[in-house]
């Protein structure tokens, strides 16, 4: 028998250092007794042998360390244990995370997704209180914020905090541990309660112009928006008193807003990319997040001059965590290189941002967004589009131009010419390229193709 004592409940890295000398020495997982350091960990600690050394060169598959990144902060007992059955597995059997039908596999999933949405929400619910420090010349303001997460989150939160408040001082307590953060400096401390942090309403500047930096005066939905904040959350939350004063201001505002939420992140829009999609990383807003293995976000640069919108990521897509990765990614990426359109130039995203399929045995197979499902994810394509500010975007598909035009379209009709998106910008709808994978008349394939390639071409020209 092994005993592994971890020193925190979240330490992923002494986590890993064990497993894998563990996993290298084929212990068997049934051998050992995995315990964070504690009150109650002397129990075993007569028996215990320290794990062998990692050897050199062990390396696994990065998905799987994705998902043991996230899984070890849950509070689930035996997640150690967990993971490092799943680790001896993968030894001989490398392509098991790609079997989404095995229970080991879905079981840490179903952890790691409980996580990912703790996280999103200490990001989209933690608020600061103001609590002076010191008295006279050396007076200060240090913001205190209390939170009660469901995970062993905290410290893999506290980088997005430094990010976002870089320049407030500023506490974050919990029952576990406290971070404080001195606009250099980031500390750990004890635990602590309610009663330590300052009553009060919460500090309303610095999340309105937060919120003020991710609102769409353009699309407001009041009733969506209010559901997605749990009432347990809004009741204390600053925005929902801007809410009236945003909507008055309504479009003529946007071009504002967004150079609000520039400047929010101290002009850097790739910051403020980031942590739009960190966010998106535990988005709940429509149910296919539960089957999906992770959120696939847009990527490419910021400041791109093209953008394209597909329909939803695939199963690769959905394994990779990359949109266009798969068959019609692959097939995306040869029409581009004929139209001398430099893909790593554009940014690529899609209108929905989870995977949706059926399972058939171990086979998912795609299944079409509905509209609800669009919907709910065209939160996520408006702020992209904020962002990034694109000269042209190109709908590729059905969906894309439903989600960016906001009505049904048909593209036979409306493809390549040149069309002006509802919030302004230029735009251009054609086929999908999975359109050209499915061709029943295999003759057809190569004028179909050749037409797309004409359309990429022709929203290429858009831009000079
Ligand atoms: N199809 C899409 O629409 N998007 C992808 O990312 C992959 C396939």
């Amino acid at each position: 028998m092994r005993i592994v004592t971890l020193p925190q409940p979240d330490d992923f890295d002494a986590w890993r250092d064990a497993a894998r000398g563990l996993v290298a020495d084929a212990t068997p997982p049934e051998d050992v007794v995995w315990q964070v350091a504690g009150a109650d960990t002397d129990l075993f600690a007569a028996q215990a042998e320290p794990p062998p050394p990692a050897p050199p060169g062990f390396s696994v598959p990065r998905a799987f360390l994705d998902l043991a990144r996230n899984a070890i902060l849950s509070r689930e007992p035996e997640r150690f244990a967990l993971l490092y059955t799943l680790l001896a597995r993968l030894r001989f059997e490398p392509r098991l995370l790609d079997d989404r039908a095995d229970p080991l596999v879905r079981r840490l999933d179903r952890i790691a997704k409980d996580v990912r949405r703790d996280i999103h929400k200490m990001r989209a619910f933690l608020r600061f209180r103001e609590a002076p420090e010191g008295d006279g010349e050396g007076a200060a303001t240090r913001y205190v914020a209390w939170f009660e997460p469901d995970h062993h989150i905290v410290r893999a939160n506290a980088a997005f905090f430094v990010n976002r408040f870089a320049s407030m001082r500023w506490s974050i307590l919990t029952p576990e541990v406290s971070l404080h953060w001195n606009g250099e400096k980031l500390e750990e401390g004890p635990g602590a309660a309610k009663t330590d942090a300052p009553d009060g309403d919460p500090v309303e500047e610095v999340w309105k112009t937060y919120y003020a930096s991710i609102f769409n005066p353009a699309r407001v939905k009041i009733g969506a928006m209010l559901k997605e904040m749990p009432r347990k959350y809004w009741k204390n939350m600053p925005e929902t008193a801007l809410v009236p004063e945003l909507i008055a201001g309504a479009q003529a505002r946007e071009s504002g807003m967004i150079e609000t939420a520039r400047a929010a992140v101290g002009g850097n829009s790739r910051i403020a990319w980031e942590a739009l999609r960190d966010e998106a990383k535990g988005c709940t807003r429509c149910p296919l997040y539960k089957p999906a293995t992770q959120t696939v976000f847009g990527e490419g640069p910021v400041d791109a001059a093209m953008m394209f919108v597909g329909e939803q990521p695939g199963d690769q897509e959905d394994l990779a965590g990359r949109p266009f990765v798969g068959p019609a990614g692959q097939l995306f990426d040869r029409a581009l290189g004929v139209a001398e359109v430099d893909r790593t130039r554009t940014y690529v995203t899609n209108a929905v941002k989870h995977f949706k399929f059926e399972q058939r045995g171990k086979r998912r197979i795609h299944a079409k967004p509905g509209a609800g499902e669009i919907e709910a994810c065209r939160w996520w394509i408006e702020q992209e589009q904020m962002l990034v500010r694109p000269q042209v975007t190109v709908a590729l598909g059905a969906t894309a131009a439903r989600s960016l035009f906001g009505r049904v379209v048909t593209i036979g009709r409306e493809r390549g010419r040149a069309m002006t998106l509802p919030e302004g910008g230029a735009a251009w709808i054609t086929v999908h390229p999975s359109y050209l994978l499915r061709l029943p008349d295999k003759t057809q394939v190569e004028g179909e193709f050749a037409r797309f390639v004409d359309d990429l071409r022709k929203a290429r020209a858009t831009i000079g």
